[in-house]
């Protein structure tokens, strides 16, 4: 195991009705509050009417930006930034999935920075002061709401990246399973295939001594496997939405990674695909991950595939290494289609148009991947695979 520093400081209120907290916890750093939300669903499955009733009870001061899009764009956050300095804001509250938590972040990050809120995005050293931010998640997906990280698209310069900070973790976040009842069937798929290559991105790697980070992953990993299907069966299973959505923040706020050499593969390609595409981002990833599986399965990550394949999906331990290998990619590929998760680009009427631009993209800051470093061509191999 390598060394590390822990450092996870969201609280997190999990559970039935964990809203209550919400007035004292704003109040701990706050009384101006922006409230940042999507394209509706907090409005049709009453959510924003819950946060606003207690707001306006604590008399805490609201402004909004609704509207954030998924891929959130830049343009957004630029607006969120204005609404806070006009009114002196003080607390950033965030209320959906990753596009609005991560929408908020940057806004939070942007609202005391002199330049284009952009540069941060572009490099995050550039991050000084940051208000606090708490959120409240409607879907599992992301890890948004317990990682320091955002991820915002610039339409006009066909980008889309990640930026993050420590600043920018929040400082609370409510879970409430109840609030995932009305994610649609597939966005459940798609969360469920984030959460489990957020675990890949990690597990995938070549230190072998971090035996108790591995088995976490699997741990995680299997959750996902169980309930992700359950939850799009009956969208009301508690124990489904609960799980799925601890097993969202568990993937990606360190837990994992600690401990480990890591060098995130996958996202950096998905992210062209939705920089380019606007596809919905574990789509894209669910799409790139077999593929990716069968490139970088060698002599070298057999070992890993095999622990993949014999501890996730209970494979025979005796049968031939790269077999078992075989079949682990293969049940993976079978549970995205049991997810109804489309299979290739060409589905999503992709062609291999702007494969070019978008494997250069992939690497802008060097070679991706870290079980097994991949360049330009091996990115441009991955995404034709995937057509
Ligand atoms: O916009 P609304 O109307 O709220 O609808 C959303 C949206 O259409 C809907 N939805 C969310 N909760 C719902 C619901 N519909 C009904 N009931 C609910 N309870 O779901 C759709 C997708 O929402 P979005 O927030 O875009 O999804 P997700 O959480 O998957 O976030 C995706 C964004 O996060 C980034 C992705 O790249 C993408 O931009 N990521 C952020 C990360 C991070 N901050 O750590 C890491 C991830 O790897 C990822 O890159
Ligand atoms: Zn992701």
């Amino acid at each position: 195991m390598k060394k590390f520093n822990y450092s996870i400081p969201t609280e997190i209120f999990f559970g039935k009705g964990q809203i209550s907290v919400l007035g004292r916890e704003i109040k701990k750093y706050g009384s101006k509050v922006l409230l940042v939300y999507g394209g509706g669903s907090i409005k049709r499955n009453g959510i924003y009417d819950s946060v606003l009733e207690i707001l306006q009870k604590e008399q805490i001061e609201v402004c909004e930006l609704g509207s954030v899009d998924p891929n959130p764009r830049i343009n957004s956050v630029r607006k969120g930034v204005e609404i806070c300095r006009e009114n002196s804001v003080n607390f950033i509250l965030a209320v959906g999935g990753g596009s609005s938590i991560d929408c908020a972040k940057v806004i939070a990050a942007g609202v005391s920075y002199k330049g284009d809120v952009w540069e941060l995005v572009v490099d995050p050293r550039k991050v000084e002061d940051v208000l606090p931010i708490g959120t409240i998640l409607t879907l599992a997906a992301t890890g948004s709401e317990m990682d320091g990280f955002a991820v915002i698209s610039n339409l006009e310069t066909k980008e889309k990246l990640g930026t993050g900070h420590d600043k920018m973790k929040p400082k609370f976040s409510i879970l409430d399973p109840t609030y995932t009842y009305t994610v649609p069937k597939n966005q459940t798929a798609a969360g469920t295939a984030d959460i489990m290559s957020h675990v890949f991105e990690v597990y995938f790697s070549d230190t072998k001594e971090a035996f108790l980070q591995d088995r976490m992953a699997e741990s995680i990993l299997k959750t996902c496997i169980k309930y992700g299907k359950v939850a799009i069966e009956n969208p009301q299973d508690y124990e489904a939405r609960a799980n799925l959505m601890w097993a969202s923040s568990l993937a990606i706020n360190g837990l994992l990674s600690y401990g480990k050499d890591t060098n995130w593969c996958i996202h950096g390609i998905e992210h062209e695909l939705s920089a380019y595409y606007d596809i919905t981002h574990g789509v894209g990833l669910a799409i790139i991950t077999v593929p990716w599986f069968n490139y970088i399965l060698n002599d070298d990550t057999l070992y890993k595939f095999v622990e993949y394949g014999v501890n996730v999906w209970d494979i025979d331990k005796n049968l031939e290494h790269y077999e078992i290998a075989k079949l682990a990619i293969e049940k993976t590929a079978n549970f995205y289609k049991e997810l109804n998760i489309p299979m290739s680009l060409k589905e999503l009427n992709i062609t291999d148009e702007n494969f070019e631009k978008m494997a250069e993209g992939a690497v802008r800051y060097g070679n991706i991947g870290q079980i097994k470093s991949l360049n330009k061509q091996d990115v441009i191999n991955i995404l034709k695979k995937s057509l």
